[in-house]
């Protein structure tokens, strides 16, 4: 009877015990699934590799790359994409107690911006933008050729701030120092996304939304190509004279217009400044990944 009672209690304990260590083990392994949204012209598949290293770094990762609005279906204007994106990213939030975390790269920052703004019950932990045109473009690039071939930086305005000209998606973030009237008159995104334009009645609510991520991380590099200039994947731009003005010297975040200096107040605003990298490596580039990107996805 004694005898008996000495095997059976230990393998009680032994079995509580195992439980107990699982369950400490789903805890620690459960990291917080991730969505990635992609750029122009581009589609998911572009981020396999980059998948396969979230999932190598961090085994049983759940990551979603959204493959909607790909390729020619990228310059759809920015708030109906916003509006699609957003409900496929609806049910994964859901899902995850925890919340979620979302890389979004070039165009698909801005379109992440949309989402984290206008959603308010995003559960968004951590958005990390990957040379994205925060701030907007202004400059000639290979994409501006195919998309307006007769137009160049200097006189884009002229079709982009016009009703038919923001039905295209790179208008809604064209960004021309040398027009910022036209801008903020006719700009249907960015100008709203920064609450540059007096239109935007729930700029508030814009700003409380975007208060409700816990980290921004801010990737981008003087060697991109591409985002022009590439200080607004940092939340900089030029000013009326092309020199580049610093995030902290913007009026949108001096006056704080959308949440940017509340949250850089909290601390939870990081900038990455990388060199070496062009524009269409930053998804393929495993240091860039090893280094900036694999310690903010716990
Ligand atoms: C993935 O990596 C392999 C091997 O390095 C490469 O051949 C392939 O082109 C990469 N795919 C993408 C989509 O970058
Ligand atoms: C990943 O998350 C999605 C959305 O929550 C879910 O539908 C899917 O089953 C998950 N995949 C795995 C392998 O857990
Ligand atoms: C404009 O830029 C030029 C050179 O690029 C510089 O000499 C000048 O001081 C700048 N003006 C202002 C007002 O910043
Ligand atoms: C947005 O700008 C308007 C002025 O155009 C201002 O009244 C409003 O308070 C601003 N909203 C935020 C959140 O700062
Ligand atoms: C990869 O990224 C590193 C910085 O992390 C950079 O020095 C290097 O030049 C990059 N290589 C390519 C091919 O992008």
């Amino acid at each position: 009877m004694a005898a008996g009672c000495v095997k059976v209690f230990p393998k009680f304990v032994l079995s509580s015990f195992l439980v107990l260590l699982s369950a400490l083990l789903v805890q620690i392994r459960a990291y917080k699934p991730i969505i990635i949204i992609h750029g122009i012209f581009d589609h998911a598949s572009t981020f396999d590799n980059f998948s396969v290293a979230i999932k190598k770094a961090h085994p049983g990762t759940n990551v979603t790359i959204i493959d909607e609005y790909t390729e020619l279906f990228s310059l759809y204007p920015m708030w109906e994409q916003v509006r699609g994106f957003q409900k496929t990213m609806a049910p994964i939030m859901q899902q995850a107690k925890d919340g979620v975390h979302i890389i979004c790269y070039s165009q698909g920052g801005l379109i992440c911006r949309g989402v984290l703004e206008s959603m308010d019950d995003h559960n968004v932990d951590t958005f990390i933008s990957l040379s994205s045109p925060l701030m907007g473009q202004y400059g000639d690039t290979e994409y501006l050729k195919y998309v307006f071939p007769h137009y160049l930086k200097e006189n884009l305005y002229k079709v982009a701030y016009t009703s038919y000209g923001q039905d295209i998606s790179i208008s809604n973030y064209w960004n021309d120092p040398h027009h910022q009237d036209l801008y903020k008159e006719n700009s249907v995104f960015l100008a709203v996304l920064n609450n540059q334009t007096a239109k935007n009645d729930k700029s508030k609510e814009y700003k409380n939304n975007f208060l409700k991520l816990k980290k921004l991380v801010l990737i981008g590099g003087p060697d991109d190509g591409v985002i022009t200039p590439w200080q607004s994947s940092h939340f900089g731009f030029y000013d009326d004279n092309e020199t580049v003005v610093e995030m902290k010297e913007q009026e949108v975040y001096q006056r704080d217009y959308f949440g940017l200096k509340t949250m850089d107040a909290r601390g939870d605003v990081t900038t990455y400044e990388i060199p070496g990298v062009q524009h269409l490596n930053w998804h393929k580039n495993l240091t860039v990944f090893n280094d900036y990107i694999e310690k903010w996805l716990t």
